[in-house]
């Protein structure tokens, strides 16, 4: 994106609030008015009070100088308000783009891009446009305007005089653009290094037991170090330009000054001019000094805001999750049947790149039909939890077809598709909340508590929670530290049972949980999935015996399948893992 297109669009985003902006521009030309105003008092002040001596000036001088200033402050105010108005409307429009916008991207788009570098372009990104956008305009128009005003008032007093001025206009013109580039060069590098100091607080503030447990302390500490002076010296160069062309521009303009008055002086130019005129070019090149300043200074603003919406503007282009499909169903029976599946992680870049990993999945085919329990074991690695994020297109798959109820996926909006499903994942998400709101999470909060009460018991969550301080109004702390491994799992295994979905994908839901509570909530399940659909996986075997159906998943292919009986007699991958956890758990239980 060139600097051109960014204003452009920056202006986009103006236009809803133009009455405003208008307004502030009008405040920001009276000012600039006031200024030129101000210059121009000098003659009738100097010739009138003091040359000729006027009585009728000498009284209406100081009324016009209060009413100068007046004036000014209320135009002052106007533009201050006004641009603040549009600037903050801006930036909230933005975020909120921004931030609907992160809940549609793809998966895949989180699993390259870190959520520190997410969130500091949410906060430090968006904090920077909203600076150009109210600071640096509000300088930019007001005193462009000045400017204008006061060249204005120079060639009314003497146009020989002001040409000589002009002469800098191209020296100037040519610091800023220069001085411009760098700037945004080195703003780009101040936010990546901003979002570097978000991800490695972020790193520590969740891993701080591993770092301490491996005495990472040291490393941690040197690690931020760098980032932290890398953060100071881009900083450091930001200022230094900034501070070498605002000594620069004032020397420019005082050249300009020294010029005007070595000719102003001269013997011919001393005929023509009285005090007063000579007085009123003065002020108004003094007073352009600086107008001049603040438009050299605050270019540094303007390209760090330049620079920081490239990155909004990025992260707003970025595609979002592909929800093409029109078809709706109301509640699917639950049939689903995975054709010629073949999937890798691998985007289209990767492979342009020549970093592609390949297949993660190939060729995999099975039909869970309505109500069936689908078992899915094997290695870990071997790519059972990829294959059940293909089912609600957290990922798409790279050839074939998954079908719902005999619909492609693709063609189900996507809404519609995730209604279907309730999942527990691997690694589970809970919000720094209740437990109640955990529970009856999102488009479930309008469940009764009575439905609540009967999915926490489902998953045997009921006990646990009715011994917390708060019972069900106990806020869990951040991810849910304040439960134990267990506890986590059955509140997740509670929300995936109330949301009372045709199908269930349980992916290690009760891993961490003892062997007695495991086939508690094996019970309880068991009856809840008689009628949907559920695909379970399960490192520990005896969890899955009573499936209807177990796949056995090896370096991304099925390669056996059947039930329980029919693989044991089989006698191959799925009977040899069998028994090395039977005879484990015999030497266990001795
Ligand atoms: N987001 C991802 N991006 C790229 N590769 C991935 C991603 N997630 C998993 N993989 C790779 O895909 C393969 C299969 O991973 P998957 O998580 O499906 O295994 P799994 O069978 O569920 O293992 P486990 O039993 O340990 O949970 C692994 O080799 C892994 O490295
Ligand atoms: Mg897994």
């Amino acid at each position: 994106m060139t600097p051109g297109q960014i204003y452009k669009r920056l202006l986009g985003y103006a236009q809803k609030y133009w009455p405003a902006f208008l307004l502030a521009v009008l405040g920001m030309a009276i000012i600039a008015g006031t200024e030129a105003g101000f210059a121009w008092l000098m003659k009738p002040m100097l010739d009138g009070s003091f040359v000729e001596k006027d009585p009728v000036i000498i009284k209406w001088i100081p009324f016009a100088l209060l009413l100068i200033v007046l004036v000014r402050g209320i135009a002052g105010f106007v533009s201050s308000y006004g641009m603040a108005y549009v600037g903050r409307n801006i930036i909230r429009d933005m975020r909120r783009q921004m931030f609907s916008q992160l809940m549609h991207l793809p998966t895949a788009y989180y699993d390259k891009n870190s959520s520190a570098r997410l969130t500091s372009k949410l906060i430090y990104d968006v904090g920077m446009v909203a600076q150009a956008a109210t600071g640096a305009v509000t300088i930019i128009i007001r005193d462009t305007f000045t400017i204008f005003g006061l060249m204005f008032m120079m060639f009314y007093t003497s146009w020989k005089l002001a040409l000589v001025f002009m002469i800098l206009a191209p020296v100037i013109t040519l610091l800023v653009v220069s001085v411009s580039k760098r700037f945004r060069r080195i703003s780009q590098r101040i936010q990546a290094s901003m979002g570097d100091v978000t991800q490695i607080s972020q790193e520590i503030t969740e891993g701080h037991r591993v770092i301490k447990m491996f005495g990472g302390i040291e490393v941690e500490e040197k690690h931020f170090s760098r980032i932290n002076e890398d953060n100071r010296r881009q900083n450091m160069k930001l200022e230094t330009t900034r501070a070498v062309s605002v000594q620069i521009s004032q020397l420019l303009g005082a050249c300009g000054l020294a010029v005007i008055l070595y000719f102003a002086t001269s013997e011919e130019m001393l005929k023509n001019l009285t005090v007063g005129t000579f007085m009123q070019f003065l002020t108004a090149s003094m007073l352009l000094l600086a107008p001049m300043k603040r438009l050299t200074m605050v270019q540094a603003t303007v390209q760090q805001g330049i620079a920081a919406a490239q990155s909004v503007f990025e992260l707003l282009d970025e595609d979002e999750e592909r929800n093409t499909g029109t078809k709706e169903i109301k509640r699917a029976k639950g049939k689903v049947e995975f054709r010629n599946v073949v999937f890798s992680y691998d985007s289209d870049e990767d492979r342009e790149k020549g970093q592609a990993k390949g297949e993660v999945l190939s060729n995999i085919n099975f039909i869970a039909e309505a109500g069936e329990t689908i078992a899915l074991v094997g290695r870990s690695g071997s790519g059972k939890s990829t294959l059940a994020s293909l089912l609600p297109r957290f990922y798409d798959v790279t050839e074939g077809e998954i079908l719902l109820d005999g619909v492609p996926v693709q063609e189900l909006t996507m809404e519609n598709l995730r209604e279907q499903i309730a999942l527990v994942s691997q690694d589970i998400t809970l919000f720094n909340d209740t437990i109640t709101k955990n529970i009856a999470y999102g488009a479930l909060a309008e469940m009764s508590e009575e439905d609540i009460l009967r999915a926490a018991e489902a998953a045997h969550a009921l006990e646990f929670i009715r011994e917390l301080p708060d019972g069900f109004d106990t806020v869990i702390g951040d991810k849910g530290v304040l439960l134990s491994g267990g506890q986590r799992q059955r509140i997740a295994i509670a929300r995936a049972l109330l949301k009372n979905a045709p199908l269930l994908i349980l992916d290690e839901a009760t891993s961490a949980l003892d062997t007695e509570s495991e086939r508690n909530i094996q019970e309880a399940l068991g009856g809840l999935m008689k009628n949907r659909t559920t695909l379970v996986i399960a490192h520990r075997l005896s969890t899955v015996e009573d499936a209807d159906k177990i796949l056995v998943l090896h370096d991304g292919c099925i390669v056996e399948s059947g039930t329980h009986q029919e693989l044991l007699t089989v006698n191959g991958k799925y009977a040899a893992l069998y028994k090395v956890q039977f005879s484990d758990d015999l030497e266990q239980s001795e």
